[in-house]
């Protein structure tokens, strides 16, 4: 054997600002499923992440909702460990970038960067909103395409006619915060100088570091030259202040790799046997893989490695990229129901089905991967019921009903004994290298050839003959053992069918070199159904689930931090505009739950001459829906009607707060009368 391996690993660190959904599961899963290979290997192979907690969105979100930003990312992290874990992505740390430790090192790695001389400064005409007090991205500015004059278009980039531009071109600019008109003001910024690095760059993006495609794109940036980086943001900010730069701050992408050190330190603190220098000094001997998306490969391939080399550190051993998701061929989409969040796919499929999909589809390119979902079912279905599951549930009677769950010893296959040693080192290569569709294909071919040769022999049948019994019992510890070897090579995709195959087989966690032994005179436990089929109702109602996810999202309560004064005031509108909007005085007739629905209650709300059926995602608030018949709220009683999975909702409830508990409905003076009109 070859000494362990040293590797650390990590995943693009979320935004601590929204949920976790299928396409950032794509990269967790993947990374997890090569770190899980990694380990049963016997290497020392250490998986960290961590929210990533700054920037000027995560401020303004914490704002909106009335809370600190503090409380924001604390309550995130919680969604998003518990996400994570119910995926089976088994990170050895799940760290912040809000943390000492990456205080520390942020300010350690500028300091060195500073000292030799990586860092300029100069002063930046920006927008500033002299209402909020504070500078502008791009994307808090709205205003008028200068190409189309398109309306409401953001401050680099006309969604109607493509065209790009910058922030002082876009016409009648407006604060996308507070709706004031921005002012053009100037402020000292801190650049990272980049092209310090343009020949290490050029050198290491091209060292075996990258697939070819990404190192293919680097260079077209290489080619170009590269410009100085933005490092810096003006107060108010949420983030880490630049050590001696009052009110200046690190913007996020600085901290935000910086963050993977700061976890793997966080976890050193509990590990003695982990050593941070070791992993990160250069010259370094341990392995570093970064899995990301295809969006962020200039930060992870460009900024990074220079930033790690200005500070005398060590640079990844590779970047793995992959690409996006799409759902049944397009993009994922809210109104279709396929912007699915990991906790709505939670609640109605198990994890391991994503899993296996996923693998099977993942090679080691960077082409997007398609969620189909009835191939989903489907596949999944055929090979782990189908094929894998069922070799152990075929065997697993006949041995306990013979010979009382003893397998007993001797081949009675060699030729498939040899086809699947010989298949180990390819798929031991095909997991090496993340191709993780080619591993799951030469899998499914054993599980193909096993099964066949099971339904060749059928001991079924040889156990319904008279003095068959031993071919049975030798047939059968021939399939449990083919089984379990199947189950070796599918554990890093899929850890709880191998756990509980291990307890039926009433074996110690399975190794990877494991593979190359059998199972002889040895008892089994009592057989469990080990998965199950994915039914087609699953897959429905978890589609339906994220539409109501998505009515929920748009319910009439605006997210604010209830202080009215804090709440950005919209754009202007006409008269006419507002008076186009048919307001009513309703009377709740009825108020209900919506069975399978967590947020909605259906509303039967009287109007004077008519009825209506309205959803409205104010259950948080009203958990006793039957407190509000009788009662009189405001309605837009001219809204279209929109189709839900539950039933068409007529209009929409008028409500405020910051949502959740906090949800007021309105109500007219005591005195109006169902369907009068508001004026
Ligand atoms: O794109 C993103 O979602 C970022 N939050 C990824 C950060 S990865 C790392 F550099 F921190
Ligand atoms: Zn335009």
């Amino acid at each position: 054997m070859s000494e362990p391996r040293q590797i650390l690993v990590t995943s693009a660190l979320p935004y601590a600002n929204g949920s976790i959904h299928l396409g950032h599961m794509l990269e967790y899963i993947q990374t997890d499923m090569w770190v899980r290979f990694q380990k049963m290997r016997g290497n020392q192979c250490i998986y960290v992440c961590a929210d990533d907690a700054h920037g000027s969105a995560i401020m303004l979100r914490a704002e909106k909702e009335g809370i600190t930003p503090e409380q924001l990312i604390a309550n995130v992290q919680a969604e998003h460990s518990g996400d994570f874990a119910d995926f089976l992505v088994d990170f050895d740390n799940f760290h912040s970038t809000h943390s000492e430790e990456n205080r520390e090192l942020s300010a350690l790695i500028y300091s060195r960067l500073k000292e030799a001389g990586h860092i300029a400064t100069r002063s930046v005409t920006q927008y500033f909103d002299p209402e909020k007090g504070m500078f502008l991205a791009d994307r808090f500015i709205k205003g008028t395409c200068p190409k189309c004059a398109a309306q409401d278009q953001y401050g680099d980039n006309c969604e109607k006619c493509g065209a790009t531009y910058a922030p002082t071109e876009l016409k009648d600019p407006k604060s996308a915060i507070s709706g004031a008109t921005p002012e053009l003001r100037d402020s000292q910024h801190f650049f990272f100088k980049l092209p310090d690095f343009q020949a290490m760059l050029e050198q290491w993006t091209r060292s075996g570091t990258l697939q070819e495609a990404v190192a293919n794109k680097l260079a077209e940036w290489l080619d170009a030259g590269l410009q100085e980086w933005d490092i810096s943001r003006d107060a108010p900010y949420f983030g880490f202040e630049i050590p001696g730069e009052p009110g200046k701050y690190f913007y996020v992408w600085l901290d935000a790799p910086i963050g993977y050190m700061a976890s793997f330190k966080n976890l050193c603190a509990r590990r003695p046997e982990l050593d941070f220098d070791a992993f990160w000094n250069a010259g370094s001997t341990a392995e570093l893989y970064h899995f990301i998306g295809k969006d962020i490969v200039n930060f992870h391939a460009l900024f990074w490695p220079a930033m790690l080399e200005g500070a005398g550190l060590r640079k990844p051993t590779a970047v793995n990229v992959h690409g996006y998701l799409t759902v049944n061929g397009a993009k994922m989409s809210k109104s279709r129901g396929t912007f699915i969040k990991a906790r709505t796919y939670l609640d109605h499929l198990a994890p391991e089905y994503l899993r296996y999909y996923y693998a099977a589809k993942l090679g080691r390119g960077v082409d997007d991967l398609d969620l189909n979902l009835e191939d989903f079912v489907q596949k999944v279905n055929s090979d782990l019921v189908g094929k894998v599951v069922n070799i152990a549930s075929r065997c697993a009677g006949f041995i306990h009903k013979g010979n009382a769950g003893v397998l007993v010893s001797g081949d009675a296959a060699p030729e498939l004994t040899e086809a699947f040693r010989n298949a180990a080192p390819q798929i031991t290569e095909a997991y090496e290298n993340r191709d993780f569709a080619k591993a799951m294909r030469e899998i499914m071919a054993l599980a193909d050839r096993a099964n066949a040769w099971i339904a060749d022999k059928a001991p079924w049948s040889l156990a319904k003959q008279e003095g068959k019994q031993d071919e049975v019992q030798a047939i059968c510890a021939q399939g449990i053992n083919l089984f379990r070897q199947l189950v070796i090579f599918l554990k890093p995709v899929l850890p709880l069918l191998a756990a509980d195959a291990e307890a039926f087989l009433n074996v110690a966690p399975l190794r990877w070199e494991d593979a190359a032994t059998r199972l002889e005179n040895h008892t089994l436990n009592a057989f469990k159904p080990l998965m199950s089929r994915i039914e087609p109702a699953k897959v429905e109602a978890m589609i339906a689930a994220s539409k109501e996810d998505l009515a929920a999202a748009q319910s009439p309560v605006p997210a604010g931090n209830g202080e009215l004064s804090k709440e950005p005031l919209a754009a202007q509108i006409e008269f006419d505009t507002f008076a186009a909007v048919d307001l009513r005085v309703a009377l709740i007739v009825k108020a209900e739950a919506v069975e399978g629905a967590d947020k909605l209650l259906r509303l039967t709300l009287d109007i004077g001459d008519e009825q209506r059926n309205v959803f409205s995602g104010i259950k948080s608030a009203y958990p006793d829906p039957a407190q509000l018949e009788g009662r009189l709220t405001m309605m837009v009683a001219n809204l279209k009607p929109r189709k839900m999975r539950f039933g068409v909702s007529e209009g929409m409830v008028m409500a405020a707060g910051p949502g959740g508990e906090e949800i007021y409905l309105l109500s007219p003076d005591s005195g109006a009368k169902p369907g009068q009109r508001i004026k």
